[in-house]
């Protein structure tokens, strides 16, 4: 079936919504989702959105911009930083004018909260920015724009999973999706496609991230030659619950929380004087496993697991139930503990890819080191690299970036489909699609994908993770490629066309695997350690040689890496102490 539309925008979490909202305005828009729009992942975003409102105490976009720059370790793209700061004032007064309800101070203004890394005056200590509905922050912001979405009358295609991009030349003309009630391939014809498909935690064995975060939207764009952005980056925040990987809000840590080790000491005391449990992620991780390392964790009962505690028994009850509810209830419902009465035993858990599919400040992607811009294509989210975040993205940025820059590609789309000329894809256009898939459900014997998903997420895991060293990335590599020959034999047991899961699995196997080749190459190459990438063979930021950002090309197997500058046209870059 073929559908045509003017804007066609993958993925409804907080920058598809936001960009829907915008396109929809001049344009005939439909946002396409594996799920329903208000199970996106956005919705697990819990402690806050930053903005420099200054409503508890003093603040300003500057100090925001620059911590946003020294968080990522001076990878990110200063100018990019300066619009996120700027323009999230505006961002959060315009959730709040459509609905969104904040926590508010006795005056009535929107409350905000401490988060790692955002500093008064360049660094003198933490400062209040970020502004918050509970611990429910992302999935209010969702349920805000869903229905203003619907207001707007935007078409909502429910349980489509993309599968290949339609590129002719350097234009983008539509995607290519399987519905998941009847198996049905469809085409999407459009001027704009935006992909905001989010994040791709599930690479790793310990994620925060749902099931669905699979890097489609990265994972097809790579297929049809686009580069991929700073992948080596990839953060753990420091608090999972311990074995689950289910996150436990840094917003604890902001209103007060304290990470303790096994003799019960404030150990962020050594690794960062000034931030203590409110340094930047990368820091905070690093600082648990050293703790872990050196004996200090606390022993779990299958005496392997060895964890750490995150205390907030003194912030008492009221604060945590009217605060923190969400996080009260995770660990009641997973660990069977009250976090008023007994401390959290938390690990660090793969968060958030601060690389993606490449683009400008106005969501246009690139296509190549000097700057090429796809025409029609836009992507923003978690799935895109802007770059706003660098080597490391600072708690709460996350949410700022879906709102600014989804709103920012969807007005550019509006202007860009008024004078695009009409595009036809080609006769053969799902063609490949169709292929891929037949093979897939057609074939009469090979492997399962969940045995290669396990081997591939614990591979992840255990040699491209927190520290990693060449010969375990290599190791990782080498695990990879024999794990995507075995993919290319692999087999959908389930021979239904509806609802077939199995199938779906499978899709999002294939995108998880090219995308933990990209991060594993991406890693090996890069000879330094900067934000959370952290090289046990490269301790050392290497600004002479790397700071410059890392473009990935999929080629078939192999990964050719080019690169291309960072901006750093406000702040020098300085080594980076909290
Ligand atoms: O800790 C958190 O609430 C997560 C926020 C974020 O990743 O920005």
């Amino acid at each position: 079936m073929i559908h045509q539309f003017d804007t066609v925008i993958v993925g409804s979490g907080g920058a598809g919504l936001y960009a829907a909202l915008e396109a929809s305005q001049q344009s005939k828009t439909a946002v396409l989702s594996k799920l329903y729009p208000i199970r996106s992942h956005t919705g697990a975003a819990q402690g806050g959105i930053s903005a420099a409102l200054g409503n508890v105490e003093e603040d300003k976009a500057e100090w925001h911009a620059f911590d946003t720059v020294k968080g990522g370790d001076y990878l990110v793209d200063q100018q990019a930083a300066q619009i996120l700061a700027e323009e999230a004032i505006q961002a959060v007064y315009d959730l709040e004018n459509r609905g969104l309800p904040f926590n508010r101070t006795p005056e009535g203004r929107i409350d905000q909260r401490r988060f790692g890394g955002h500093t008064r005056n360049f660094g003198e200590g933490s400062v209040r920015r970020s502004c918050y509905a509970a611990d429910r922050t992302g999935h209010m912001i969702l349920q805000t724009l869903y229905q203003q979405c619907i207001k707007n009358n935007v078409t909502f295609f429910d349980e489509f999973q993309v599968v290949d991009l339609l590129l002719d030349g350097g234009t983008c003309s539509g995607v290519v999706v399987v519905e998941l009630a009847t198996g049905e391939i469809h085409i999407f014809v459009a001027k704009a496609v935006l992909f905001a498909t989010g994040g791709f935690g599930r690479m790793f064995k310990t994620t925060s991230n749902a099931y669905a975060n699979t890097g489609d939207g990265p994972a097809v764009c790579a297929r049809r030659g686009i580069p991929l952005e700073d992948m080596e980056f990839f953060q753990f925040h420091p608090t999972g619950i311990m074995g689950l990987g289910i996150l436990i809000s840094e917003a604890v840590r902001g209103e007060g929380g304290i990470l303790r080790n096994r003799d019960g000491e404030r150990f962020m005391e050594i690794y960062s004087p000034t931030l203590l449990d409110l340094a930047p992620r990368d820091i905070v991780s690093r600082a648990i496993i050293t703790e872990i390392r050196a004996g200090r964790g606390i022993r779990g009962d299958r005496k392997i697991d060895d964890y750490l505690h995150l205390d907030a028994t003194h912030l008492g009850k009221d604060l945590l139930r009217s605060k923190l509810p969400d996080i009260s209830s995770f660990c009641q419902t997973y660990l069977g503990i009250d976090p008023a009465d007994s401390p959290i035993p938390v690990l660090p858990t793969a968060h958030y890819a601060m690389g993606g599919i490449p683009t400008d400040v106005h969501g246009r992607v690139i296509g190549d080191a000097k700057g090429t811009i796809v025409n029609g294509l836009y992507a923003a989210g978690e799935c895109a690299c802007i770059s706003v975040h660098g080597a490391n993205r600072l708690g709460t940025n996350s949410l700022l970036d879906l709102v600014v820059f989804g709103r920012r590609a969807g007005k550019h789309i509006v202007d860009y489909v008024k004078q695009a000329d009409p595009v036809t894809p080609g006769k053969d256009a799902g063609a490949d699609a169709r292929a891929w898939i037949a093979g897939l459900t057609d074939r009469q014997a090979g492997p399962h994908g969940g045995a290669i998903a396990e081997e591939m997420q614990t591979t992840m895991m255990e040699k491209v993770g927190i520290y990693r060293n060449e010969t375990d990335m290599q190791a990782a590599i080498d695990n990879i490629q024999s794990l995507r020959e075995r993919y290319r034999s692999v087999r959908v047991q389930d021979t239904g066309k509806s609802f077939n899961t199995d199938l779906l699995e499978i899709i999002e196997l294939g995108s998880l695997l090219d995308l933990s080749l990209i991060t594993a190459a991406s890693a090996l190459a890069r000879k330094e350690s900067r934000g959370a990438h952290s090289r046990e063979d490269f301790p050392e930021r290497n600004d002479e040689t790397w700071l410059k950002h890392s473009l990935a090309f999929l080629e078939k197997d192999t990964v050719r890496l080019d690169y291309k500058d960072v901006d750093t046209s406000i702040w020098k870059p300085k080594p980076r102490t909290y």
